[in-house]
């Protein structure tokens, strides 16, 4: 194709796919697009995104895991599923977004983003296209789409993060953990306008301690990024179940129901699911991606 006659191809489905979002924007329920992220490593972003999926599923909602963790991805090992695919068989037409989706027992459907999501801004138009009309896809099958993504503040974090409805930032005790969510947050009000977090302390002993890692990051909000806001949604107490859960391939939603972790995870995402999508979001998966890929040039 010459270069002229594949610009105007471009064009041409940006106006059709500009005009798929207005269509299903406003008329249908659109999904909620929750990112999990934390700026320190090992704060349990994976197994708090895999145990709120299974308890939303239980309660009814239709549920997707969108692996962004393009170092180590890991949410398919405490699901134990095998994934055969990733996204990157999207991007090349090999394959459409739901042969790729793995499916566990609970009917949660996980996407595994691999080496994919690594450098989205690489993609040529032909190949962000057909992602987009790929993710609209998605806007039918879920109710609630989570981003589990990966540790530091590398530009792939901060793309999805921006994109979605909400930003959960996960914290725990540890001042490196407490210093990275506020780096985290920092950068995504300088760089992308995000003004408004919830904040999860994970592995703590008590409702003061995880309070007291609250007051810290909203004392430092207050006190140099007084437009950002911080909601605290809740905290989960350290549990050697869940990590008996994890070492079994499994989790702790399943193998210890009633453990003090599970019951904190079904609380917070119980307040999750009923939780209004804010009025600036778009639900939209069309749009989440082209929010992505804005973020990425
Ligand atoms: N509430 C908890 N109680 C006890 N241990 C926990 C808890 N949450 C997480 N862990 C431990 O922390 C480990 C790391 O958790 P997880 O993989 O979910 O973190 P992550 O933030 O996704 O890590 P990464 O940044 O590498 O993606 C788990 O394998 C488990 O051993
Ligand atoms: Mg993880």
């Amino acid at each position: 194709m010459d270069q002229a006659k594949g610009l105007r191809k471009v064009v041409k489905n940006q106006a059709l796919l500009k005009r798929k979002v207005n269509m299903t924007s406003g008329k249908k329920k659109l999904p909620k697009v929750i990112a999990v992220t934390s700026g320190k490593g090992g704060v349990g972003k994976t197994n708090i995104v895999g145990n709120m999926a299974v308890s939303l599923s239980r309660m009814g909602k239709r549920v997707v895991i969108i692996d962004a963790d393009v170092g180590l991805a890991n949410i398919d090992i405490i699901f134990n599923l095998r994934p055969e695919y990733n996204i990157r068989h999207v991007i090349s037409s090999e394959k459409t977004l739901n042969q790729v989706m793995a499916e566990s027992d609970h009917g949660i459907k996980i996407l595994s983003g691999g080496s994919g999501f690594a450098d989205l801004s690489q993609l040529n138009e032909g190949e962000k296209l057909n992602l987009l009309s790929e993710f609209e896809t998605l806007s039918d099958q879920a109710d609630i789409i989570f981003v589990d993504t990966g540790a530091g503040i590398s530009s792939n974090v901060l793309y999805f993060n921006s994109a979605c409805d909400e930003c959960i930032v996960i914290a725990t005790r540890e001042p490196t953990a407490i210093t990275d969510a506020y780096a985290m947050m920092k950068v995504m009000s300088q760089e992308y306008g995000t003004r408004y977090f919830k904040l999860i302390v994970n592995m703590v002993d008590s409702v003061a301690d995880a309070k007291k890692v609250y007051a810290a990051l909203s004392g430092a909000l207050d006190k140099y990024l007084q437009n950002v806001v911080l909601e605290y949604v809740g905290h989960i107490p350290f549990d050697r179940q869940l990590q008996k859960a994890v070492q079994k391939r499994g989790l702790v939603m399943d193998t210890a129901p009633d453990s003090m972790a599970a019951k904190a995870i079904k609380e917070i995402a119980a307040s999750l699911g009923n939780s209004p999508v804010r009025s600036d979001s778009n639900g939209n998966l069309t749009f989440f991606m082209s929010k992505v890929f804005q973020s990425a040039t």
